[in-house]
């Protein structure tokens, strides 16, 4: 069997976090931290090397970006965090100076891998990672509303003492401000959540805004992330055709297209394999309307 590899491309809170996770689940046989700040990532490199003898086979090592040639997977984590009271929407210029410059090295090196972006806003930045790289879409995804999906199962599950791995709930849209809930599909063991409409808009409002709470708290977000990212690559890895609420681009979504947005996908060893199309209520198609009329416009305003 051939050697699996994953390449990191930005080791800071979650870039790193997400390279111990892989390495503590021993997902793969070489992992590579690439880092502008390369102290940071030789001294992660060297830390993780450390644990080995508490773990397995994962070689780790502080790279370079030739080592993305055979990378199966290069997850780019890169760019500015989210300051306090800051959108993601913010972040938008920064990041996108940030990307051009990382997808111009990672091009010269590898053709036929899957990125997973990460880095925010992570519609925007992987809509310009698929355009920048002429890749088919499918090899282009986005952690999207993965993380946001979670939060809003694991608040659900909370709220009625169920595991929140029981709870089959969607968060779709936007990562971020503009982001919606799916209640009409929402359901445990195909029964409706018995929710008043108050313990919706709190439940929704605590899963939107949770990053806000959590950055004002700490000043980042890294281990949910890390393990949504997990759950990516193994889905790719092990060819599962696992259902997750990744980003990528929607052609004819609800009459939404050219646009990369979350939503329920078929993810395999080709990447996004299929979009699955939620049956949405009105009211949630025409929010869904609004979050990608909000992406297009800042698509528009970095002029992809
Ligand atoms: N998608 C999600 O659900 C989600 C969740 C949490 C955070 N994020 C995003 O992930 C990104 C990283 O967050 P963080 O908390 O790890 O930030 P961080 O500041 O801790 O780490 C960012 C790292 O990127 C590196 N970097 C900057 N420019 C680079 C370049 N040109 N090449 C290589 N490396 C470069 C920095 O040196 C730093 O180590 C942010 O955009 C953040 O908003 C996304």
């Amino acid at each position: 069997m051939s050697k699996t590899k994953i390449v990191i491309i930005g080791v800071g809170a979650v870039g790193a976090t997400t390279a111990y996770t892989l390495l503590l689940r021993e997902r793969v046989d070489e992992l590579v931290l690439i880092d502008a700040n390369k102290g940071k990532a030789k001294g992660d490199a060297i830390d993780m090397n450390h644990g080995l003898p508490f773990l397995g086979r994962t070689k780790v090592w502080a790279g370079e970006y030739e080592d993305c040639r055979d990378a199966d997977i290069i997850i780019i984590t890169a760019g500015a965090a989210q300051k306090p009271g800051e959108t993601r929407i913010d972040l938008l210029k920064r990041n996108v100076a940030i990307f051009e410059s990382i997808m111009t090295e990672v091009l010269k090196y590898n053709h036929d891998g899957i990125l997973l972006i990460a880095s925010n806003p992570v519609d925007i930045m992987s809509y310009f990672s698929w355009w920048k790289s002429k890749w088919p879409v499918q090899r282009i995804i986005g952690s999207g509303t993965l993380l946001d999906s979670s939060r809003f199962r694991y608040l659900i599950g909370e709220e009625l003492g169920i595991d929140p791995r029981s709870v089959h709930a969607h968060i779709i849209g936007e990562h971020g401000d503009s982001e919606l809930p799916v209640w009409s599909l929402a359901n445990i063991a195909g029964t409706r959540i018995p929710f008043d409409e108050e313990t919706k808009e709190r439940i929704f409002t605590n899963t939107r805004d949770a990053a806000y709470e959590i950055i004002s708290a700490k000043g980042a977000t890294y281990y949910a992330i890390a393990l949504a990212l997990d759950r990516i690559c193994t889905a790719i890895l092990h060819d599962e055709g696992a259902v997750l609420n990744v980003s990528t681009l929607l052609q004819d979504y609800h009459g939404v297209s050219n646009v990369y947005l979350g939503v329920p996908c078929i993810v395999d060893s080709s990447g996004v394999r299929e979009v699955l199309k939620l049956e949405l209520s009105e009211s949630e198609r025409e929010q869904l309307h609004r979050s990608a009329q909000k992406l297009k416009e800042l698509i528009q305003s970095v002029e992809v």
